[in-house]
């Protein structure tokens, strides 16, 4: 396989799995490449539709955050034989109407009996080559902000484990049902030169490879960063996700904690989210109004939550 990718890369393959990037990007022609992505998951919800929106959203949220335009989506469902098919109509209908939303039709897809319902989408884009956005692209100086808040993982497993309000809930929800549409489309006007999405390695896991893969290390402030309302109580009764506290463990070698931060902050920083926000690396002269634009008539606030600055002693990021 990585021969055959070898063999093409100069030509063909612009984005392949090596670099930890979101979306794999092919080549056609000098002005035109296909992005394409797949994601799916087990229910992170009770209700099927909110469900199917939200695996949607994070499906598409690949695309969005390469700078990438959706075209297309195929739908993946794995479903139980014996549960009530209402439920799995109520999933599709959900993920229909996120990608009506994006603009894109679903053309097809496949189901398979699975004693586990899953969801989510094969979602295909185009992009200009020269349009790109990588994770591995920052400057040095430039701001870091971030689009939503964090907590989505800890909330899922609130939500699993039946302690949760109704009001921090839906908040969470929502949020995981929003689309990246409108920050990526901000980020592309606002010239940004790098971006991801936050999802399974949490803010500190994709904050680390978007400076790994820069040669820089990137500096925020803990006091900076919005997390969604309930979740910081919710870590305070050890409500917090296996891949959450995986996440800190694997990246504890490349960061330094500078302030007295507490172990759960440091786990609030390491939650694993579900189609969480953009984290964009953009010109500081351009942050306020890429801020101010994102949020217009939003239900939560992109920040400004530090910066990149030279390698430091193959510390990737610093937490002050
Ligand atoms: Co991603
Ligand atoms: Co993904």
């Amino acid at each position: 396989m990585s021969e055959l990718n070898n063999n093409f890369k100069s030509k063909k393959i612009l984005i392949d799995s090596k670099n930890f990037d979101d979306a794999a990007i092919f080549k056609i022609n000098d002005n035109k490449a296909i992005i394409q992505t797949v994601d799916f998951f087990t229910p992170i919800v009770d209700d099927p539709f909110s469900f199917g929106e939200i695996a949607a959203a994070n499906s598409l949220s690949d695309i969005y955050a390469m700078g990438g335009k959706p075209l297309f989506a195929l739908n993946i469902v794995a479903f139980p034989k014996n549960l009530n098919k209402d439920i799995l109509v109520n999933i599709l209908k959900g993920g229909e109407s996120k990608c009506s939303e994006a603009k894109i039709p679903i053309l097809g897809g496949h189901s398979i009996y699975d004693d586990e319902p899953k969801y989510g989408l094969v979602v295909t884009g185009e992009i200009k080559p020269n349009e790109i956005i990588s994770n591995d692209n920052a400057k040095i100086d430039e701001s870091i902000v971030l689009t939503k808040p964090i907590g989505t993982g800890i909330i899922s497993t609130a939500i699993k484990k039946d302690v949760i309000n109704k009001k921090n809930m839906d908040l969470a929800i929502s949020i995981m049902k929003d689309l990246n549409s409108k920050s990526s489309e901000l980020m592309k006007k606002y010239n940004a030169s790098a971006a991801t999405d936050v999802t399974g390695y949490g803010l500190v896991g994709h904050l680390i490879e978007m400076a790994k893969g820069s040669k820089l290390t990137a500096k925020i402030k803990f006091n900076k960063i919005n997390f969604i309302d309930g979740v910081k109580n919710l870590v305070e009764k050890n409500i917090v996700p296996n891949g959450t506290k995986r996440n800190l463990e694997f990246y504890k070698s490349s960061m330094i904690y500078k302030s007295k931060l507490t172990h759960n902050d440091k786990l609030l920083l390491c939650d694993s989210q579900t189609s969480g926000g953009l984290l964009i690396s953009i010109p500081k002269k351009n942050v306020s109004s890429f801020i101010n634009e994102c949020n217009k008539s939003s239900l939560y606030n992109a920040v400004e939550i530090g910066y990149f600055t030279n390698l430091n002693e193959n510390k990737f990021l610093i937490i002050e």
